[in-house]
């Protein structure tokens, strides 16, 4: 498969198209064999569009509910520390089991964002699952519950995830190419 140019870097293929619905495929099982009773889950735009679409496709506990926030912290390929709110949610919590569904978990501050976001909401429980997770660049002790697939730190595109919002639309996840 051939490599790609967005804005001024060249990225090669990562993870294949058919290697990605093999990880949502067995991410969705674990998820359907815990047990999660209603569960509410709440996809992190904009990166987990295709991921959200996929997986919930695979999950078959009944009375499964989904929604969507918007948050930012990237800016080019490097986290910027600070994670703002940009899309809340309308509603209510109280007592729901949350399932969080982000494309890839890097530094842990957008996880840690969200938690706070459903402080106070009185909610029954509360599980992460995420597609990648880069376990050498996380930096908290909040406990990640579904892993898609660990990566190396390389900055990654495709399959929903951006280089300054070009290349979610790609079927297969990329890494920068040195
Ligand atoms: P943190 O550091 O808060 O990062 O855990 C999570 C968010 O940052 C974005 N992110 C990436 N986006 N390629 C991307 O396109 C990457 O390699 C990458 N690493 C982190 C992503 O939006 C995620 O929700
Ligand atoms: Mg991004």
């Amino acid at each position: 498969m051939e490599d790609i140019k967005l804005h001024d870097k060249t990225f090669e293929v990562y993870i294949p198209e058919t290697e990605i619905a093999e990880i949502v495929q067995h991410l969705a099982k674990q998820i359907n064999i815990a047990s999660i009773s209603r569960p509410l889950f709440i996809a992190v735009l904009n990166g987990s569009f295709l991921f959200a679409a996929d997986v919930m496709r695979k999950i078959t506990i009944p009375n499964s509910e989904i929604s969507f926030i918007k948050l930012a912290s990237y800016q080019g390929t490097k986290s910027t520390g600070s994670v703002n709110e940009l899309i809340g949610l309308s509603q209510d919590l109280e007592n729901r089991n949350i399932i969080i569904l982000e494309d890839i978990i890097d530094t842990g501050n957008t996880l840690e964002k969200i938690i706070e976001l459903f402080q106070n909401k009185k909610i029954a429980s509360f599980k992460t699952a995420t597609l990648l997770y880069k376990p050498k660049a996380y930096k908290k002790d909040i406990p990640i519950d579904f892993i898609g697939k660990s990566i190396p730190n390389d900055f990654v595109v495709g399959y929903g995830l951006d280089y300054d919002e070009i290349g979610r639309n790609l079927p297969h996840i990329y890494k920068l190419k040195n």
